[in-house]
């Protein structure tokens, strides 16, 4: 697995972008529960944000794609509002241990 960062670096209700070995990621941490998805709108295919870490929309209860809104759950990805709804972010599998949070690529 690969290491993403320390499990203090990303806050409760908070969201981070990384990009390891080429592939764009994001992580969102809410209920003390790491979600870790590929930075791929499956509207279009592009990264969701404009802002650097900022994947959350203004309540941060949901993952919103900045370039035209859609809306998808934290737990599962699935996209409840906009162009793409009924689609799904591309989850990748992590873990979180001492040592901070880990994907497999
Ligand atoms: S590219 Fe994300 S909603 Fe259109």
């Amino acid at each position: 697995m690969k290491w993403l960062c320390a499990g203090a670096e990303l806050v409760n209700d908070s969201s981070r972008g990384f990009d390891i070995e080429g592939r764009k990621l994001f992580a969102v941490r809410r209920g003390g529960q790491v979600y870790v998805y590929s930075n791929r709108c499956p509207h279009r295919g592009v990264a969701l944000e404009w802002h650097p870490d900022q994947f959350l929309d203004p309540s941060n209860s949901l993952i919103q794609c900045a370039t035209h809104g859609a809306l998808f759950l934290i737990e599962d990805g699935e996209c409840v509002a906009g162009p793409c709804a009924g689609q799904a972010l591309t989850r990748i599998p992590s873990r979180e241990d001492a040592q901070g949070i880990w994907v497999s690529l």
